[in-house]
């Protein structure tokens, strides 16, 4: 089983990418062929439809990763209630082609107290629009569960991610099973 994690921050110093290292550590301990990709360090260009973008290294290997994986792990910071510019550049590139009937599990980082809802909710709208298959969890981790490494340290927000891998396993071996069953247009 091959799942794509990716970090969907595009800062050099992410607390998301703290969210989807351990989300893709808990995957590779736990037998998944992992690959990843960062929005902070392989960087795409702006999306803007010229078909000359298809050619660029970083494009091409973000789209090949989609392709092959059966499943996603995708992590977003909280920028002004929404997902990132970054994410939502990166899945401008992709299609339902390379999601539909595909399980995704999805983790924010936020500022604190209430936040990461809106970003997570505006993920599920896109990744619906994308027909893949969101796990009804999700996970919003919080400044104060992460280390000064911007390591994701705190013992129950780790739980909750291996939870959500544990999740996303199920729901894609599910998935694999019944693939006959399910339309492929
Ligand atoms: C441009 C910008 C907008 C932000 N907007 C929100 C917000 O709406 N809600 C929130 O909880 N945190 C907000 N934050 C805080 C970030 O979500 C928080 O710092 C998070 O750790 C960012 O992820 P990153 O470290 O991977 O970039 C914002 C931060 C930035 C830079």
């Amino acid at each position: 089983m091959k799942i794509l994690v990716m970090n969907g921050s595009p800062t050099a110093e992410s607390r998301t990418r703290g969210i989807a290292e351990y989300a893709a550590n808990v995957l590779n301990e736990k037998g998944i062929e992992v690959s990843f990709f960062d929005a902070g360090k392989d960087r795409l260009p702006l999306f803007t439809g010229d078909m000359a973008e298809r050619e660029d290294e970083a494009v091409r290997s973000l789209s090949k990763a989609a392709d092959e994986a059966e499943g996603f792990f995708i992590c977003t910071p909280e920028y002004h209630n929404g997902m990132s510019g970054a994410l939502k550049n990166a899945l401008d590139f992709l299609s339902g082609s390379h999601f539909k009937n595909k399980p995704v599990a999805i983790s924010a980082a936020a500022g604190g107290g209430k936040g990461g809802i809106n970003a997570l909710n505006n993920l599920r709208t896109v990744m619906r629009g994308l027909y893949s298959l969101v796990l009804p969890d999700q996970f919003v981790a919080d400044p104060l569960h992460f280390n000064e490494e911007r390591e994701l340290s705190e013992e129950l927000a780790a739980l909750r991610v291996s939870a959500l891998a544990d999740q996303l396993i199920e729901l894609t071996k599910t998935v694999a099973a019944n693939k006959q069953n399910l339309t492929e247009e």
